[in-house]
């Protein structure tokens, strides 16, 4: 396994349409180890396959919402689609390629997906608050679109701290 280089906003792959994954092979098991590795590595917790600079759509998640005393679990998502989604989360969404920066952005709660998995076979999960929003996201990123066109604007440290703050106090 090894770290790749998460491309930043402003680079042009980042808004290009990924093409889908038709070869279930080692190259693409290896890239799936990497962005695994590479979005642990900065703490992420989801990152798309154009952000390492290959335009496939295969993506990596991380599902936090574990039972109590499990780890975290990579899931990895090849040419995902949003079958169902209900519900609404608002709150700040970050990326990786757009470090340091968040936008509130809205978001279902709940989303039911459909993909294929690292051998071609096709799987169906749901997920839902942090791991609905991350699914989105991703998605997202196979299509071109960063969360900075969803959000009115990029939060101040100031605006960040009181949502934090209030969110506290509920
Ligand atoms: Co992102």
């Amino acid at each position: 396994m090894a770290l790749r280089n998460i491309l930043k906003e402003g680079d042009e792959t980042l808004s290009k349409r990924c093409r889908p994954v038709t070869e279930f092979n080692d190259r693409l098991h290896t890239l799936l180890d990497d962005m695994a590795e590479t979005m642990l590595n900065a703490e992420g917790v989801g990152l798309a396959a154009p952000q390492v600079g290959v335009l496939r759509r295969a993506v990596v998640v991380l599902e936090t919402n574990v039972p109590e005393g499990e780890d975290d679990r990579v899931i990895e998502l090849v040419n995902p689609q949003i079958l169902e989604a209900d519900g609404e989360q608002e709150d700040p969404e970050g990326c990786l390629s757009v470090p340091g920066s968040y936008g509130l952005v809205k978001r279902p709660y709940h989303v039911k997906v459909r993909a294929q998995d690292r051998n071609g076979q096709t799987i169906e999960l749901e997920g839902e608050g942090l791991t609905a929003r991350a699914f989105c996201h991703e998605i997202d990123h196979l299509d071109g679109h960063l969360f900075t066109e969803l959000c009115d604007h990029i939060l101040s440290d100031e605006e960040l701290q009181a949502y934090y703050d209030k969110k506290e106090r509920q």
